[in-house]
């Protein structure tokens, strides 16, 4: 199975730097080394999800575009999201959903998370379904971690055949302090027994350097990552990292 490298940009990137990206892969991935590229094919599937007002038409044969957020409806008095028909303009069929940010800093809970997911679900959206503890969590051990983990899947069919889960300690994103393989090995293990045929992402401090041995890891689909990915040059290197595998 390929591995899913994924790209979020976060509140990153203009519109302009955006596309200047998208065209710096596009290219990378058909022109500028065809025997990198290819192997990159092969092995990668890869992802971008640009901030809401840098969305680009989805319509590159060798990545897809997804949207960080989206509100759970068409349209309508939602004052400063988007929703599925700004979505549809740029044919995008991919969400992140869970996001620790997003329920962190803008407080969106189990239940407003689970009602988001039901929502793109139904309309057969590929969904990124983000989960991590925070340090406090982590530090009262595996079974505690286990338990906050399985509160945040509350409500989420884990049987849904377009979700793909990312596991994403809090205390490892944009800190640099990546979990180390043992525990990402273990919690990857446990919930890989809760959802067997999810393809399941670890995210926190993914850079070039390190992931080739977390891809290493058998029960490590992929990876969600953040600030490593911003740069061209950096996310290039992380996917040929990846591709070395
Ligand atoms: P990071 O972010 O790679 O900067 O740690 C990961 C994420 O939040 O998805």
């Amino acid at each position: 199975m390929k591995k899913i490298i994924a790209s979020n940009f976060k509140c990153n990137h203009t519109r302009a730097s955006t596309s200047e990206f998208c065209v710096n892969l596009a290219n990378f991935l058909t022109q500028d080394s065809i025997k990198t590229s290819n192997k990159i094919l092969q092995k990668c599937e890869i992802f971008l999800f640009p901030s809401s007002i840098a969305l680009l038409e989805n319509n590159n044969k060798n990545f897809t575009i997804g949207a960080q957020n989206a509100f759970f409806a068409q349209n309508g008095g939602f004052t400063g999201e988007i929703g599925t028909d700004h979505l549809a303009e740029f044919k995008i069929k991919t969400i992140i959903i869970g996001h620790s940010e997003r329920r962190q800093i803008l407080g969106e809970n189990q239940e407003f998370c689970a009602k988001k997911f039901e929502f793109f679900k139904n309309l057969g959206f590929k969904i990124f379904y983000c989960i991590g503890e925070n340090e406090e969590v982590q530090e009262r051990g595996d079974s505690a971690v286990l338990d906050f983990l399985k509160s945040e899947l509350v409500g989420i069919d884990l049987n849904y055949s377009n979700l793909i889960l990312a596991y994403e300690p809090i205390w490892a994103i944009g800190t640099g302090k990546v979990a180390n393989l043992t525990q990402i090995e273990q919690t990857h293990k446990a919930l890989k027994a809760l959802a067997p045929n999810v393809p399941l992402l670890y995210g926190g401090s993914v850079k070039a350097q390190n992931i080739a041995e977390i891809l290493n890891i058998k029960e490590v689909d992929g990876t969600l990552i953040g600030s490593a990915s911003w740069e061209f040059s950096s996310f290039k290197a992380i996917l040929e990292n990846a591709a070395k595998i």
